[in-house]
């Protein structure tokens, strides 16, 4: 059946949609198929900081500790890490590059630290001996945000490895999409059956109406989302949810201070379908972004841009090959126009860098210079399937022409 026409199925049976009996089947899909190994303990959220902020409510001892976490980030990361009663203390990207390594990282490190986000950006990995050093050498709990990872080199060494646990996103424009959702996978036993036993005594009252609304955008996204039309109508669904009209990624109460009632969630049986018909291309939609990932690379590189602050070599996928520019406002309308495959992630400055909202988030305006010098030069081009060779070769075109490229600080 089309994918329409399960959404329609789903929107008839609300009972089906909210409930959560296959949500283990899923679990284990993933685990078999993204991780490469079945038998990985994994857990399914309704978002990927839900899965972040069971993990740090598991981890808590007593409120007050603190979290280091990339400044460069999603927003949602800091607002878990507030929500779950903790501090938030910032690690600047490393110098010429797009994540916060391990020195970085360890900077952030202190006495009442509990844990620590390292992040795979745009599916970038950190150094990984770096990254083992710094979470073997404390008390500290290592954490992977691989909500941009699209790509599982395996060894013992590999992403999603490093540390206690991983999380995910799925959300609608990530390597593998459920329109919203999330998923942590465990290396520790411990912390998997206590962020497993928070999550069974999760509300589920709330379950039917989420899923109801989440089938609504999954359709509606379904019947207008096209390469001609992508940036528009993101355009307009980030306009739509800012004034209140859709119940969007970001809901309001994600920026409250106070922790909505219905942010802990897990994720439901209508996530878990859509999931498992996402894993079934998994192995094609890794290949196509491994395949845009090298077109992309090559041209940089001929072009004499320096790609070594990418990484990713030998063949790898990356969730969207990230760039800098210092015309990016005018570069991006001109793309839209155009209906090229180029992207932001950040088209508002994120409120825990934006200088009116920094302190409820704990940062402290120009602690972190190369994240906040990032942040309105950040473009990307995603490697997603939706995005054609021909397309791609189209953008490209496209940025030589208009794009005014600089280099990471
Ligand atoms: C790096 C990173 N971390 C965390 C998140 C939060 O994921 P979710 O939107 O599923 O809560 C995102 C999503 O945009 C992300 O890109």
């Amino acid at each position: 059946m089309s994918q329409i026409g399960i959404l329609l199925e789903l929107l008839c049976r609300p009972g089906l949609a909210g409930g959560t009996d296959l949500v283990g089947r899923y679990e284990q899909a993933f685990a078999r198929t993204v991780l490469g190994d079945a038998s990985r303990p994994c857990l399914a959220f309704g978002k990927g900081r839900v899965a972040l902020w069971t993990v740090l409510r598991a981890l808590a001892s007593q409120s007050g500790g603190e979290v280091a976490v990339p400044a460069f980030t999603c927003e949602m990361v800091p607002a878990a890490v507030k929500f779950a009663g903790l501090r938030c203390v910032y690690a600047d990207v490393a110098a010429g590059g797009f994540n916060a390594g391990a020195a970085e990282l360890a900077g952030a490190i202190g006495p009442a630290t509990q844990a620590v986000v390292c992040q795979h950006t745009y599916g970038i990995g950190p150094d990984p001996a770096a990254m083992r050093r710094l979470s073997t050498g404390g008390s500290a709990v290592l954490i992977e945000d691989c909500c941009q990872l699209a790509d599982l080199p395996a060894g013992p060494d590999g992403p999603t490895r490093l540390g206690a646990v991983a999380f995910f996103s799925t959300q609608w424009n990530k390597p593998f999409s459920t329109g919203l959702g999330g998923m942590a996978a465990f290396n520790d036993s411990s912390l998997y059956s206590a962020v497993g036993d928070m999550r069974s005594a999760f509300g589920r009252a709330g379950d039917r109406a989420r899923s109801r609304s989440l089938a609504i955008q999954a359709l509606a996204y379904e019947l207008t989302v096209r390469p001609a039309t992508q940036a528009a109508v993101a355009k307009m669904y980030r306009f739509a949810q800012r004034r209140g009209w859709v119940r969007g990624t970001n809901t309001a109460g994600d920026y409250d201070q106070t922790m909505p009632d219905d942010y802990p969630c897990g994720a439901t049986n209508l996530q878990a379908i859509l999931g498992l018909r996402q894993l079934r291309r998994w192995d094609s939609n890794v290949a196509h972004r491994r395949m845009l990932t090298g077109f992309y690379l090559q041209r940089l590189a001929e072009f004499g841009i320096d790609t070594m602050p990418l990484g990713a070599t030998c063949g790898q996928a990356l969730w969207a090959v990230p760039l800098l520019v210092d015309n990016k406002a005018e570069l991006l309308a001109r793309a839209e126009r155009d209906a090229l495959a180029v992207a932001t992630w950040f088209d508002v400055p994120p409120v825990h860098l934006a200088e009116a909202t920094a302190g409820r988030y704990d940062y402290r305006p120009g602690s972190c210079p190369a994240s906040e010098w990032m942040v309105p030069r950040e473009i990307h081009l995603p490697t997603s399937p939706a995005v054609s060779l021909d397309r791609a070769q189209a953008t490209w075109k496209f940025l030589q022409r208009h794009a005014r490229f600089t280099s990471p600080r």
